[in-house]
């Protein structure tokens, strides 16, 4: 019995088969038969799903890839690197490596791609600790609940939209309305110790400028960039996902409080859809095949709070709303399994309003949990009168309105150019939590804090002190 522990299948069979000719260890290598777009199918390879292989190319080099599927005697992978140099039965070589990288605070201020490898041209780092991308899941009945807010540093999301230590946010918005802009004023004004950003394919150009211009060196240096343009194969996009998600997890770990900015998750999506689609999945809505469903919550899952005692991930997801429809089923998809959402509105960004946040449309669902019942209060009380404004701006328009015939009105016009300054923040201007609830505190007067009918007390008009 010890024998037959001690010894390999392979020495088995040879000291039992002795007359037999010579044994041949099982094969696991494979060949390449058949390229479509970026799909690879090998034969008489034998590796599991989302195992590394490496393809090696007549000059020697090699070429990774991930099993992605098979069906019969046939293995699909998908690339990682670009298909040039494949050739027509090439070797396909299962690889049993761990991937994984070296990190440690070395990381902050660096940008890397989805392999974990400098893109900035500067010299590897060598890192303390070893992180396997595989992820490490946390019992989801063992996560610190939502307690604390998180100052982003944004007037109108610390005071209205409260974010929760922890919290999974959306940030919905079509091209071009501010987001690179709004992630670069979290990523230099926030509390948050640790800044994750992956930017997941955007053009080239724009991971440039977002750096050069939204990070700058003070935003740089206290985040890790991880990005993968839109030249990238889908599965480097994703897998530049799945890494920022993996720092953010470092360094919560470590007891950090991180915040983790993807721009964008519709474009994770569309990687996945990419690869779902080359591996014959059914596309449903809008082509998206059934496995971007299941994709997405397995990456914003991960993001929260640790254990008790240890760091967070307050994430913030940037979903693209093509022609600012939100009915987008990557928009429905993500909006029910986050914990809130932040609307850009292209209307407010053509009037001027910078930050263009809709907060009519916005919520954050962990508020309550996280402010005090003052500020819920005056929050709200903001969202209604901005709601009376824009029901009655017709009739004020044209003069049809006359003061004194709805008290909630009233306020409505009184307030609203201080509103719309409160919301409006320039992009160099840092405001911390504290800041913003004075402020909006301000908005309503010493009386705000005690009531949504202030305005409803005649003979007490609101002072009009500006938010800022
Ligand atoms: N806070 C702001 N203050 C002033 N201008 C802004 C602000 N946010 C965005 N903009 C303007 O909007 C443009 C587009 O913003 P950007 O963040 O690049 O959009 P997106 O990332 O959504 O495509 C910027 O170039 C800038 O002119
Ligand atoms: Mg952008």
């Amino acid at each position: 019995m010890t024998d037959f522990i001690r010894t390999t299948p392979l020495q088995r069979m040879q000291k039992y088969n002795p007359t037999r000719a010579p044994v041949i260890a099982p094969v696991a290598e494979g060949r390449l038969v058949r390229v479509v777009g970026m799909t690879i199918e090998a034969v008489g390879l034998q590796a599991s799903l989302g195992q590394q292989c490496a393809i090696v190319l007549d000059n020697g080099k090699r070429l990774e890839a991930e099993v992605v599927g098979f069906a019969d005697q046939k293995v699909y992978l998908m690339p990682i690197q670009n298909l040039d140099g494949l050739r027509q039965g090439a070797r396909v070589v299962p690889l049993n490596e761990q991937m994984g990288m070296r990190a440690s605070d070395e990381l902050l201020g660096r940008i890397i791609n989805g392999l974990g490898e400098p893109l900035d041209g500067l010299p590897k780092w060598a890192g303390e600790d070893r992180v396997q991308f595989t992820p490490n899941l946390i019992n989801p009945l063992k996560r610190h609940p939502i307690a604390e807010p998180l100052d982003v540093g944004v007037r109108a999301i610390n005071a209205l939209l409260t974010i929760g230590r922890g919290q999974r946010v959306g940030l919905f918005a079509g091209s071009g309305v501010g987001k690179s802009v709004l992630l670069g004023m979290m990523t230099r004004f926030t509390e948050a110790e640790i800044v994750v950003v992956g930017l997941i394919g955007e053009r080239g150009r724009e991971v440039k400028e977002f750096i050069d211009h939204n990070l700058g060196p003070e935003g740089l240096a206290r985040s890790v960039v991880v990005a993968s343009p839109a030249d990238d194969p889908p599965l480097m996009r994703l897998r530049a996902s799945q890494l920022a998600t993996r720092v953010a997890e470092y360094y919560r770990d470590r007891g950090k409080n991180v915040l983790l900015l993807m721009d964008s998750l519709t474009r994770y999506a569309q990687a996945q859809r990419e690869i779902g689609l080359a591996t014959g999945e059914p596309p449903t809505t809008k082509g998206y095949p059934p496995s971007v469903f299941s994709k997405i919550p397995q990456l914003v899952e991960r993001a929260g709070n640790g254990d008790k005692g240890g760091g967070s991930i307050t994430a913030i997801y940037t979903v693209l709303t093509e022609g600012d429809d939100l009915q987008d089923p990557i928009a429905d998809a993500t909006r029910a399994i986050l914990d809130g959402h932040i609307v850009l509105s292209r209307r407010l960004a053509e009037e001027g309003q910078y930050p263009a946040v809709d907060i009519e449309a916005s919520i954050s669902r962990v508020m309550p949990a996280v402010v005090s019942a003052e500020q819920l209060q005056q929050a709200q009380r903001f969202k209604q009168l901005l709601a009376k404004y824009r029901q009655s701006k017709d009739l004020i328009s044209i003069g049809a309105y006359s003061q004194g015939a709805d008290p909630v009105t009233d306020q409505a016009i009184a307030l609203q150019a201080s509103m719309r300054d409160f919301v409006c923040q320039p992009m160099t201007q840092p405001t911390n939590f504290t800041e913003a609830t004075a402020a909006l505190a301000g908005l309503f007067g010493s009386a705000g804090a005690n009531t949504a009918g202030a305005a409803a007390r005649p003979g007490k008009p609101s002072p009009l002190k500006a938010g800022r």
